[in-house]
């Protein structure tokens, strides 16, 4: 499971924490979904316009020129060595996908879609920023948005059915950059340890989740995951388990990890 936080070193803000944007801006309304549709084409009309807070366009910006680091690469190799079968990401940059992870559940979208709130079809958009308000779903007629996730809207049932799936079927996970606060992925990794999986933690800061972890890597995403690959490689250790990251991280169970240098 990733956060925000795996996304910093590529130049994405994370929002919560010292530098995070709702630290610095405020959060935003807790309503996005229901403001959104009570005037559909007046919200596509203002983000047309680039009617939005500074931070937001800052936000896109980011999202729109950022490119995958070592961190996600090292994410993508554990999967093709069979040590991490699945990903849940909170984050809609889509930088896993640039860095070729194949088995990836966006929990809260993909910046680079399109979504028909009635029907749920995606559409892939790519960089392109719609130049006006999109066209009616073309499946049936329903009104489509930015796949993303708003705030006060709920995940699609599709997507946090095959999120739950994969948590029911983890032994171990690794939570990477997220502060753990949000749900309903937050709460995945609740049940997760009431499954009695392992959880190995990779954040430069505490969390609300450090306390439940099994081992703990107080490190950013960049400098741990390429460490940790470096460290498993050779080892048969498949998928990751708790012995090997502990050997990897070269850590006992709950205890920090300086930063590889
Ligand atoms: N590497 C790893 N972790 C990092 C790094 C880094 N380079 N930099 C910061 N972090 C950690 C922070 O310490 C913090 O715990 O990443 C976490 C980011 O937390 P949040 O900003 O709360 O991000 P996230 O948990 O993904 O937020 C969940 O909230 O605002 C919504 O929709 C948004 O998906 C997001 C959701």
């Amino acid at each position: 499971m990733t956060g925000a936080g795996m996304s910093v070193e590529s130049g994405i803000p994370a929002f919560r924490g010292r530098d995070g944007l709702w630290t610095k801006f405020g959060q935003p309304p807790m309503d996005g979904f229901r403001r959104f549709r009570e005037d559909p084409s007046d919200w596509w009309q203002r983000r047309v316009n680039r009617e939005m807070d500074e931070h937001i366009i800052h936000l896109r910006d980011a999202l729109l020129a950022a490119q995958p680091h070592a961190g996600h690469h090292a994410l993508a190799r554990l999967e093709q060595t069979g040590m991490v079968k699945h990903v849940v990401t909170q984050n809609i940059d889509g930088l896993d996908l640039k860095a070729g992870l194949k088995n990836l559940i966006e929990i809260h979208g993909n910046r680079s879609r399109l979504r028909c709130i009635g029907c749920g079809n995606r559409t892939h958009i790519g960089d392109f920023i719609p130049q006006e308000p999109p066209e009616p779903c073309g499946t049936c007629g329903g009104i489509v948005k930015f796949d993303t996730v708003m705030f006060g809207e709920p995940v699609p049932a599709d997507t946090m059915a095959k999120a739950r799936e994969q948590i029911d079927l983890a032994d171990c996970i690794l939570v990477v950059g997220t502060s753990a606060t949000v749900r309903p992925a937050s709460g995945l990794l609740w049940i997760a340890k009431a499954n009695g999986a392992r959880l190995i933690e990779v954040n430069p800061a505490e969390t609300k989740l450090t306390g439940v972890c099994d081992v703990v890597a107080r490190a950013t995403a960049g400098q741990a995951m390429p460490s940790l690959v470096e460290r498993l490689a050779g080892t048969t250790a498949t998928p990751l388990g708790l012995p090997s990251a502990r050997q990897a991280l070269a850590v006992p169970a709950t205890t920090s990890v300086p930063p590889v240098k």
